[in-house]
């Protein structure tokens, strides 16, 4: 059963009327009766022409959309989705190869010697995404990594927006270069952005937290803020909204980096609070960041 609505700003709903249809969610219950309601599903469930007007210029300055290939990052594909299954299926193999302990005990060093942002972010891309190309990942593309958007806020600076489509394109280019014809290029292009606008900023947090444990950690300050819907069936989401939603345009944002920090449930920052599509690189981050605090500790 959905929850009864608790106040008028949950979930908060942003609509105007031929423009757009945004509904936030940030309290954990809601964000998983509505995921298993059957009413959402994964944003390219429709397909790109026909998504609403600003989830496509976002989405093509941020590392989960390439316009000009029209790819998507996987979890924007619905399980239905043919190629969703062996596309998981190829990142759970190579994430599983691991890493050593030689690559904790570099990245631990440059933390204590205070290595710059641009320096930790690159060694880290080195660890998590070499495994892809074979080789090492170039400075350009590690620092171009930075430049994405991040949030909705960001597309309204055109300085942010241009530079943001013209770094993804940068690195959709290197990938389309140097990956083999038969891999999912977006895939990989995202993981080198993720590592550095996430996983750096999550390294100094562990620095400075070296005696909280891991799933703490990141539970009270998770890497990702949020999980885009699209709605599939009009309803109005078992009584949470006062009119209903519109098929293929009300998109629901799931604040589940606030669900996290609610819950102390890693499953809200790695997907939205269960097992079931959880990121494929949650145990690789845990593992190594127990690794890296013991490192750190030790020293
Ligand atoms: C610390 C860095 C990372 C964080 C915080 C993170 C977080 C997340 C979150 C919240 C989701 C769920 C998205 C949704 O439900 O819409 C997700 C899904 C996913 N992530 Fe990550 N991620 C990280 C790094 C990575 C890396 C490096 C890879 C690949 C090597 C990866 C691969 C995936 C995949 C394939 C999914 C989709 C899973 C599915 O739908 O079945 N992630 N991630």
């Amino acid at each position: 059963m959905f929850n009864r609505i608790k106040s008028p700003f949950n979930p908060l709903r942003i609509n105007i009327p031929f423009l757009l249809d945004i509904i936030i969610v940030s309290d954990p219950e809601q964000i998983r009766t509505i995921e298993t309601s059957g009413d959402v599903d994964r944003l390219h469930t429709f397909d790109t022409a026909s998504l609403p007007w600003w989830v496509k210029f976002y989405f093509r300055a941020t590392k989960f959309h390439d316009d000009k290939r029209d790819l998507w990052f996987c979890p924007f594909e619905s399980t239905s989705n043919p190629t969703y299954k062996p596309r998981r299926a190829y990142l759970e193999e190579k994430v599983a190869t691991s890493y050593s302990k030689e690559d904790v005990k570099r990245i631990a060093q440059l933390l204590k010697t205070n290595a710059t942002d641009e320096v930790l972010a690159h060694e880290m891309v080195q660890v998590v995404n070499q495994r892809f190309f074979g080789k090492e990942i170039p400075l350009d593309i590690t620092k171009a990594a930075k430049c994405p958007l991040q949030s909705l806020g960001e597309a309204i600076f055109p300085w942010k927006y241009i530079r943001g489509r013209k770094a993804q394109q940068q690195i959709m280019d290197y990938c389309e270069q140097n990956l083999s014809k038969d891999v999912h290029i977006l895939d990989i292009g995202h993981n080198i952005g993720e590592v550095v606008q996430a996983t750096a900023g999550g390294l100094r947090r562990l620095k400075d937290n070296l005696e909280q444990p891991i799933e703490e950690i990141f539970t009270t300050h998770a890497l990702t803020l949020q999980a885009p819907r699209i709605v599939v069936n009009s309803s109005k989401l078992g009584g949470l909204l006062l009119f209903p939603t519109t098929r293929g345009k009300t998109v629901v944002i799931h604040k589940i980096a606030k669900a996290a920090a609610k819950t102390k449930n890693i499953y809200f920052t790695f997907g939205t609070g269960s097992s079931e599509r959880a990121c494929v690189f949650k145990d690789f981050f845990l593992a190594f960041m127990n690794d890296l605090q013991q490192e750190l500790k030790d020293a």
